[in-house]
């Protein structure tokens, strides 16, 4: 059997006919992910050694100089032999196990016409950072990535699922599911969460069931830090998807440092809320918020425009973390993915993984401790050390 190691875990791994990714997450290795599908870039890692036959994936979470300098995208690639690989993406929280547990739905409402609210009660708690997901699996389905909306250290897990018309696990929980029902759920998992030790402005960007891990951040940092200054903007079409709105009040009434701006995308008619798409009204803002964190997170097409338009301010690329909701069930078509426009979320954090990488190679030929900070200050390098790519057998 095909042994995969990773620089950043003490153990080989066996991969079978698994992927990369799906190999270490069976073995509850925190290998950084997302949408698991080849769209969004996060499980990208450099191949030290080994071959890998890669599934097709979306040009704009790895591009044709990447792949040239030995990069792959772990959820894409099958090993065909031996590998072995560093992850390049910054790891969730190492600290946290990732775990497999069964769960009850204690709860559901149909909280705006396209969102669905489920409370799952776990049979022991789900250790997590604010702003996580977890994947979880209802009946026989495949499993579906959700974040949790709830704090970190509650009982009962809270999850807002946007109903996606043709879904196969949309239509089971729209139809199906019911209270008493057992859900698996496995997680957590996901870097645009919390970060402990910092105590600057936080600005969070919501698309509608993107209000999921914007309220757990929003929570869990106020709890902890009262005074710390935290500025949501939730975005919905219009009014009849508004949803949670008294449950922010009641938090606008406790933290008078929080601010909460509902912006209807297309409102029918006048409006006193605030209107346009995100990524302009942020803008707006943004001199304001310059020394902020930004979690962005929703629709992907609304977390690349707004973490562009916060990366053109000026305002720095660490200082953004992007959580794009990709559709899992939809294997990018690689035709549409040849014609992706080139810019996305992915080419915008480009730049910054760029640099990350070059720190990351020049550690592997230096031996020298690996400095994320110092990666992010250097200059890029003007190309990758030849001697460091790899002959990688993908389908592009
Ligand atoms: C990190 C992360 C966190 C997330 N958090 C949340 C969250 O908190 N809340 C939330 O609502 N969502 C979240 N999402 C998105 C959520 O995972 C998706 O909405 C979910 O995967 C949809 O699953 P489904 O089975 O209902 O739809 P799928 O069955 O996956 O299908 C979705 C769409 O794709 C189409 N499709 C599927 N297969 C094909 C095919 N082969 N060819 C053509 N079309 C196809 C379907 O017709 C449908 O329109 C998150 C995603 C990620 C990656
Ligand atoms: S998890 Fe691999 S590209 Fe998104």
């Amino acid at each position: 059997m095909p042994k995969l190691t990773i620089r950043q875990w003490p153990l080989p791994i066996e991969t079978g006919k698994a992927t990369i990714l799906d190999a270490a997450l069976d073995c509850g290795v925190p290998f950084p992910h997302g949408c698991r599908t080849g769209e969004c870039g996060a499980c990208k890692c450099l191949l030290l050694s080994g071959d890998v036959a890669m599934k097709n994936y979306d040009s704009a979470a790895l591009s044709a100089s990447e792949k040239a300098a030995g990069f792959v995208l772990a959820c894409r690639a099958k090993p065909s032999g031996d590998v072995h690989v560093a992850w390049l993406g910054e790891t969730a929280s190492i600290d946290l196990p990732v775990r497999r547990l069964a769960a009850q739905v204690t709860n559901m409402e149909q909280v705006s016409p396209l969102i669905k609210r489920l409370y799952l009660w776990p049979e022991e708690p789900l250790q997590f950072a604010a702003g996580q997901f977890a994947r979880l699996k209802f009946a026989d389905l495949p499993a579906r990535a959700y974040s949790m909306a709830s704090m970190p250290g509650e009982e009962v897990l809270e999850f807002h699922v946007r109903l996606i018309p043709g879904g196969r696990v949309s239509a089971h929980i729209e139809d199906d599911l019911k209270v008493g029902d057992t859900v698996q759920i496995e997680g957590p998992y996901g870097s645009a969460h919390l970060r402990s030790g910092d105590d600057s402005p936080l600005v969070l960007v919501a698309g509608s069931s993107g209000l999921a891990p914007a309220k757990s951040i929003a929570r869990t940092a106020l709890k902890s830090q009262p005074d710390r200054r935290v500025h949501l903007y939730f975005g919905v079409r219009d009014e009849a998807h508004v949803y949670d709105e008294r449950e922010l009040k009641v938090l606008v009434a406790r933290y008078s440092n929080l601010r909460v701006d509902t912006v209807l995308s297309d409102p029918a008619g006048h409006t006193e809320r605030r209107s346009g798409n995100l990524a302009e009204v942020l803008t707006q803002d943004l001199s304001a918020h310059r020394d902020a964190q930004f979690y962005v997170a929703g629709p992907p097409e609304m977390v690349s425009s707004v973490s562009q338009a916060v990366a053109a301010s000026g305002i720095g690329r660490e200082q953004i973390h992007a959580d794009p909701f990709h559709v899992s069930g939809q294997e990018v078509d690689e035709n549409a993915a040849a014609q992706a426009p080139p810019h996305n979320v992915n080419r915008l954090l480009d730049g910054m993984r760029g640099l990350l990488a070059i720190g990351l190679l020049q550690h592997l030929k230096s031996r020298a401790p690996f400095s994320l900070t110092k990666a992010l200050q250097e200059p890029a390098a003007e190309s990758v050390a030849p001697e460091t790519a790899n002959g990688v057998a993908g389908r592009r």
